[in-house]
Parts: C-alpha cells; structure tokens; sequence
C-alpha cells in the first residue's frame, strides 16, 4: 500500500514534517503524483478509503500545505493558493473517478456472483387439490343439479329433533343409542352430531317449502371404532324429493340414473324391502356390479353375487311430512342415502377405510386428484 512521506526517507502514513511547501512546485507535483498512484492501485473500497485519509485527510501533505499557506507573505498567497488548489483538485478528482470505477466493479462482481439460472430444476411445492372423497360428492351433486334439484346443507352439530324426532325415530330407538351417538354437552343440551344426512330432510321441507328437490352432501359421524371398512366421522349424499304425485316409480328411476351416470351404461339398481323410520315403504338400494354385471361369479368388486349394497331409499313417511307441516294426502315424497365412503370404495376397489382418512398423498393422487 501506498504510504505518503513528504520527504520520501521511509515508509509511515503521518510523516506531518517536513511540511510540504506550498509554493514548491516539484513537490505538490510529486505528492500528486504519489497520491495518484496510489489511487490508482487502490484495489477495493477499502483501498480506497485508505489512500484517501492518506492523500485527501488532515494530515495529508496537500492538507498540510493548504493550511500553511496563511503563514506565507501576502503576496506569495495566491500562487501558492493555485498550486495547491489545482494539487487537490486533481487528488479530488482521481479519488472520485476511482471510487466510481470501484462501485462498477463491486456491482458487476455481484451482477455475477448472483446470476440466477432460471433454466435449472427447481423444488417445487406441489399443489393442493381436493380429495377423491370431496370429488366424489361434488360430482354426485352435479347430477342432481342436472336435473334441477337444488344442493342443500345442514349443520353437522344437529338438534337431537331433526336428527331423530323429525324423522320419526320412536324414543327407543336404538339409533339414538350413546354407543351409537355422539352426543354434545351438556346432557341436556339435545344437541348431537348429526348421525346422518337425513336431518336436512326436514329442514329443507322446513326452510323452503313444498315442492321440493334437494341433494344434501355431507359428513356424518358415529360412534365406530376406525377399522378397515368403519370410521367415525364419514359422508353421506341424501337426497329427497316431495312433491303431488310422486311414486316408488319416480324413486327407482332417479336411482337408476344416478347409477348410469356414475357406473355407466346398463348399471341399474335393485330395491329389497327393509326398514327405515323416516320411510314407508323403505328399501336397501343394490347397484348392479359394474365390473361383471352380474356375469362373473368371482368377481372381486361384487364377491359374486352380481350386486352391490349402496344405500337406503324409500316413501319419505307421512309422520315426516307432517312434522315438517306438509299435508300427507297433498304431498308425497321419496327418499334416500348413500355412503359416499363405501361408493368410492367400490368405484377405485379400495380395500381399506385407513387411506381414505390418513390424509397420504400417494392415496389421492392415485386416484386422480382435480383443483
Ligand atoms: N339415513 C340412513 C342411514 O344413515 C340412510 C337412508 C335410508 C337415507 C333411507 C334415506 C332413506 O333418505 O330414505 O343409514
């Protein structure tokens, strides 16, 4: 590094004496040129900063003779005055210019070091989507909604009447059960999880009258332990249809066009007789195995039997109706409800209740995930 000795006996950056004389010529000229050069080599700012306070700071030897300029005879001042004016102006100027030169560097240097490649692969977060099970509803609904029925919602903390009394369930019933139910508390509270989707049955005829045609998605919740083909909190797609002069006929074909829209051409239902409280008649609704169509007797999806357990169905029962304040002999309606769980299971032949809850990745993209 550049050190500044005016009288050039040795190294040392505060060399104060000799003083540089203000009106010796061949001095200023040669502590310019040794400030010069020593700028010149200043390799960083830090260089930079150093030569400065050397050739520019207070102690430099044109500062020094700056100040010793008022010491000189008057007439003397202003010669010296303009040696060492221009001596510094020129030192001014070449710190500046190389400052300047320093910065381009610095900023080049970094334009470089930072060069992103936008062409190499990166890490990237994978996008959210919906779940099969949410799709599944979705596109249930979307049948519906082709019909003109209209998608309605419920809550999922239900009053003990919607869940059970609007529906017609005796006050026995087992279904109202604590092994059954999840009640809320406190007990009195009559307030429960809602068992199953038909609640909003009565609260739809409740909130929008008659005639009415609603498909209700949703989830449910049980008091099941989580096994392979059970889990406490599911979905199920309710539907329900009230209007004058509604039949079975009316029912059987809305289930058949839900299953040829869902499984495919020549899929049709079958009803067998059962029990419901909120319906009558009421009936276990089979769907036609998609796979064999019945043709195959070790089919894996059917087990054989060429049929497929997938809901109940029914006459939404006048107790309903007329809890909901609908007359009976006006109105009559049909009713029923799916596992959408059990639907997706039989659709993709998933064996095991535990992908469709833990949330794996894997699980839902093998099965075709949409935003
Ligand atoms: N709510 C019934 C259940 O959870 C399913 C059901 C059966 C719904 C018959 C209906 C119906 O609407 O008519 O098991």
């Amino acid at each position: 590094m550049s050190s500044v000795n005016a009288s050039g006996d040795g190294p040392g950056t505060q060399t104060p004496t000799p003083p540089l004389d203000p009106l010796d010529q061949g001095a200023v000229q040669a502590a310019v040129a040794q400030a010069l050069d020593a700028i010149g080599h200043a390799a960083s700012v830090t260089d930079l900063q150093t030569a400065r306070r050397d050739f520019q700071g207070e102690q430099s030897p044109l500062t020094q003779a700056n100040h010793a300029i008022k010491l000189l005879p008057k007439d003397q001042r202003a010669a010296a005055g303009k040696l060492v004016g221009q001596a510094r102006g020129r030192v001014a100027q070449a710190l500046k210019q190389r400052e300047a030169e320093l910065q381009a560097e610095e900023a080049q240097r970094r334009l470089a070091t930072e060069t992103v490649d936008v062409t190499l692969p990166t890490a990237r977060l994978t996008e959210g989507a919906r779940h099969p099970l949410e799709l599944l509803q979705e596109r249930i609904a979307d049948i519906f909604t082709a019909l003109g029925w209209e998608v309605a919602e419920g809550p999922e903390v239900e009053a003990e009447w919607f869940d059970f009394d609007a529906l017609n369930f005796g006050p026995d019933h087992p279904a109202r059960q604590m092994q059954d139910t999840f009640f809320i508390d406190p007990p009195g509270s009559h307030l429960v999880l809602r068992t199953h989707t038909s609640p909003v049955q009565a609260r739809a005829l409740l909130s929008r009258g008659v005639p009415v045609y609603v498909v209700v998605p949703g989830k449910v919740f049980r008091k099941d332990e989580l096994d392979a083909t059970h889990t406490p909190v599911f979905h199920q797609v309710e539907g329900l249809a009230v209007d004058k002069g509604l039949t079975m006929a009316h029912l059987r074909g809305t289930l058949d066009h839900l299953a040829t829209t869902m499984f495919g051409e020549g899929v049709h239902t079958r009803l067998r007789p059962s029990y419901f409280p909120f319906t009558e008649p009421s009936a276990e609704v089979d769907v036609l195995c998609f796979v064999c169509k019945g043709h195959d007797p070790h089919c894996h999806t059917c087990g054989g039997s060429g049929w497929i357990e997938w809901g109940g169905c029914g006459m939404v029962h006048p107790n309903v109706l007329i809890a909901c304040g609908v007359d009976p002999l006006e109105y009559q309606g049909f009713a029923f409800g799916m596992g959408i769980e059990r639907t997706a299971m039989f659709r993709h032949g998933i064996t095991d209740m535990h992908d469709m809850v833990e949330g794996d990745l894997r699980f839902s993209r093998r099965y075709g995930m949409e935003i």
